[in-house]
């Protein structure tokens, strides 16, 4: 379910202060507690999930303090989970702080203060949970690019198929009667463009993996941070102190590990020439489609209908797809998704309005100075930090009216500028992953995907309604427009 429309700007001076030259600087204590052992864990996570949620849990500790970074616990928290305490980083400024590997270690902080057990990953680490200088990172790292780009042909095909076939489903209930449900139609199109584009295989078919067994997967694995509103908050707080053990989907994993084993021997053998081993690949690439991608991209494209929903923006992109596909002769290609900047920069706004992973953690390698937009702080050997995204990519300081979705805002020279403030994939737009670094290997993939289901929509519609989750209408595009 896509987030609601959360007012992450902070209001105060807290942004509103302008940068002081690196020398006049103040160097004070990182302000916030940790409260008493236990008790301060519960409070805040109290806070955090059920009195205040996550917005105005960061907003009011950000005013209050009169500053961007601050100390706080973060769910989950003892007694069955390790130390929740955190420094936030939460401006342009300090965010950056995370992606720098020669200061900061990522060793098993992918999901956060805590790390779900190997035995959901077949009982290895898996390559998001290594940090950059352990060598299995750079070996696994370089398969994974190798594997999108002797996959890149068939990235539009993919789509292609995936997209059209929900659209037709679409049309047949519309026809009778039946309101499509968007946020199962966009994961049926993930899995099925997932598997047809890196497996030449359709999982949505007869073979048997669904896209409730992967979520099933998943869920004990981000349990711990996760709220749902289905489950009642006693439950769910069981979840945010106690792991829930692998066994509770072993059989899930094992349909996954069964179907993957069948369709990646390509992929397993590409693998191999970087020296992974055919086992550690096999779970490797399940946790990068699965995990990785098609966990991003349920969270990423029902937003992105929504917001291109709201901002009355779809005539124009149907116009835009439309003149950009006939001067490429009538196609749907990779280079002609290159004529429509307009979709492009919706898709950069998407992603900065409401980045798919909200949270990023690092701990201090050494002891460092972080700066916010007026002041430096000293961190420790050891700390964690912990930035919450949403509020630096609204940062008022670099953005103008960085709470409303405005959909042109990355268009033209000047919006090139702003993409180095795009932080979705752990590191800035304008800079590319590397084996070196832990930028998100799909960074260039993912806008690209995004771009595409957007073409393939609005080649055939040229606007629609929703009616909260569901789609009331579509209207198809004529054939001579
Ligand atoms: C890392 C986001 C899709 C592969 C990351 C991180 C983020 C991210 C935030 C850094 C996490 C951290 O360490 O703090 C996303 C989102 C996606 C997406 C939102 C989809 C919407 C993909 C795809 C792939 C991929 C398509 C590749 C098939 C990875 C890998 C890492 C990573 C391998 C770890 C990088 C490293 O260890 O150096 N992603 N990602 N991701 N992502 Fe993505």
């Amino acid at each position: 379910r896509p987030a609601t429309n959360f007012r992450y700007q902070l209001h105060s001076s807290a942004w509103k202060a302008t940068a002081l030259s690196p020398t006049k600087r103040i160097q004070r204590e990182i302000p916030g507690s940790y409260g008493l052992p236990l008790l301060g864990s519960i409070s805040d996570r109290f806070n955090y999930f059920y009195f205040q949620g996550t917005e105005e849990f960061f907003r009011s500790r950000a005013e209050k303090y009169q500053s961007t970074v601050f100390r706080v616990n973060m769910p989950p928290g003892p007694p069955f989970f390790p130390d929740p305490r955190v420094i936030v980083l939460l401006d342009q400024q300090s965010f950056p702080a995370l992606f720098d590997v020669s200061k900061v270690s990522k060793r098993d902080v992918f999901t956060g203060t805590y790390k779900p057990s190997a035995d959901f990953n077949g009982g290895y680490r898996i390559l998001s949970y290594l940090d950059a200088d352990e060598p299995r990172h750079a070996q696994i790292k370089a398969f994974c690019f190798d594997m999108l780009k002797s996959r890149a042909k068939s990235i539009v095909p993919g789509m292609d198929f995936a997209a059209c076939r929900c659209f037709d489903r679409w049309e047949k209930e519309l026809r009778a009667k039946q309101a499509p449900e968007l946020v199962s139609s966009i994961e049926e199109i993930c899995l099925a463009f997932l598997t047809r584009a890196l497996m030449d295989h359709d999982a949505t078919g007869a073979s048997g993996l669904s896209t409730e067994t992967i979520k099933k997967w998943l869920a004990p694995q981000i349990a711990p941070v996760a709220l749902l509103d289905a489950i009642p908050p006693p439950i769910m707080e069981l979840l945010h102190v106690f792991p829930l053990p692998f066994a509770v989907v072993k059989k899930d994993y094992e349909a996954i590990v069964s179907y993957f084993s069948a369709h990646s021997t390509a992929l397993l053998d590409l693998a191999a020439t970087h020296g992974v081993p055919r086992d550690e690949a096999l779970h490797n690439l399940i946790f990068m489609v699965c995990f990785n991608t098609f966990g991003g991209l349920i969270r990423l494209l029902p937003e992105v209908v929504q917001r291109v929903h709201e901002s009355g923006v779809a005539k124009e992109l149907s116009n835009e797809v439309a003149a950009a596909v006939r001067d490429a002769g009538g196609r749907l290609t990779a280079r002609s998704i290159d004529g429509m900047p307009l979709l492009h920069s919706v898709v950069y706004e998407c992603l900065r309005f409401q980045p798919p992973v909200p949270f990023q953690y690092a701990r201090a390698r050494q002891d460092m100075v972080i700066e916010s937009h007026k002041e430096a702080f000293r961190v420790k050997k050891g700390e964690m930090l912990c930035g919450f995204q949403p509020f630096a990519t609204r940062d008022g300081v670099v953005f103008d009216r960085p709470n409303e979705f405005l959909p042109r805002r990355f268009m033209g020279d000047d919006g090139a500028k702003l993409l180095k403030y795009v932080l979705w994939s752990n590191g800035p737009q304008t800079e590319n992953p590397s084996v070196d670094n832990k930028h998100c290997a799909g960074k260039d993939f993912i806008v690209l995907v995004t771009r595409l289901f957007l073409a393939e929509f609005f080649l055939r519609y040229e606007s629609f309604q929703l009616d909260g989750q569901s789609i009331k209408s579509l209207s198809r595009r004529s054939p001579s427009t």
